[in-house]
């Protein structure tokens, strides 16, 4: 592992209890959770796969649907949030998951193996170098007919803004108290790289997916294949 990827590892490790608890003091995330869903449309018999999945709350947000499908893996860079996960999705009956400590950029996932790709707001924490591998990896791992749904934390404006008026906007839309905030990101490990929408979809197809993208909110997109 890196030095960066042992950062961010840590970082994520030290945040994991804090984030969990913080879910509903954002509707902003189930909300993302949901459209993800819905985009995702699961069937039964699929396997699943969700990279980046902190606490698991898009499998257990999305019980009714998930429960039935064959598998349903997660993969996250903290050892703390996979061990959350797996006691979350235990508590909430799931008898077809299964966790991993791993990263995006090099997945613990069979080639070919996986029916749909699920991601929410994890690619930002990525460079744009890193993103290209991460998707790579989604392509490897996904069998032909595969699919992604990806929402993650983008510049979805119509007009140029600065960094402040995003982060300010961002503070917003996931109610955040600006102090704790400008404290957070000035820890070791935290990374954020967020891009436009438009150079965002432009990674996938640069890789040879087709894909649409959906603005969820100025700061939120998501993207998506069929
Ligand atoms: C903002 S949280 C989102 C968690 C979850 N997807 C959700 O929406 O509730 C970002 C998650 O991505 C994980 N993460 C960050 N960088 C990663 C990487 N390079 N590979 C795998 N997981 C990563 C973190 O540990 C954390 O659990």
């Amino acid at each position: 592992m890196t030095s960066l990827s042992l950062n961010a590892r840590s970082y994520w490790d030290n945040r994991a209890q804090v984030f969990e608890k913080q879910f509903e003091l954002a509707p902003v995330r189930r909300k993302v959770i949901q459209r993800i869903i819905e985009i995702a449309k699961p069937k039964s018999d699929e396997i699943f796969v969700d990279i980046g999945m902190g606490t698991a709350r898009l499998f257990t947000e999305g019980a009714q649907h998930f429960k039935a499908a064959r598998d349903l893996v997660g993969v996250d860079i903290s050892p703390e949030m996979a061990e959350i996960a797996k006691s979350r999705m235990k508590d909430h009956g799931f008898s077809n998951f299964e966790a991993h400590v791993g990263q995006f950029t090099s997945l613990p996932i069979e080639t070919g193996s996986v029916d749909c790709v699920l991601s929410s707001m994890v690619m930002h924490h990525m460079d744009n170098s890193e993103k290209q591998l991460a998707i790579a990896e989604v392509k490897r791992i996904l069998h032909p007919q595969g699919r992604i749904v990806v929402a993650d934390q983008l510049d979805c404006f119509q007009q140029e803004v600065s960094e402040d008026e995003f982060r300010e906007a961002m503070y917003q839309t996931f109610s955040l108290d600006p102090t704790t905030q400008t404290r957070s990101s000035k820890n070791f490990g935290h990374r954020e790289h967020t891009i436009k929408i438009g150079e965002f979809c432009n990674l996938w197809t640069s890789a040879g997916f087709s894909v649409h993208q959906e603005v969820l909110d100025d700061v939120i997109g998501i993207v998506y294949s069929q």
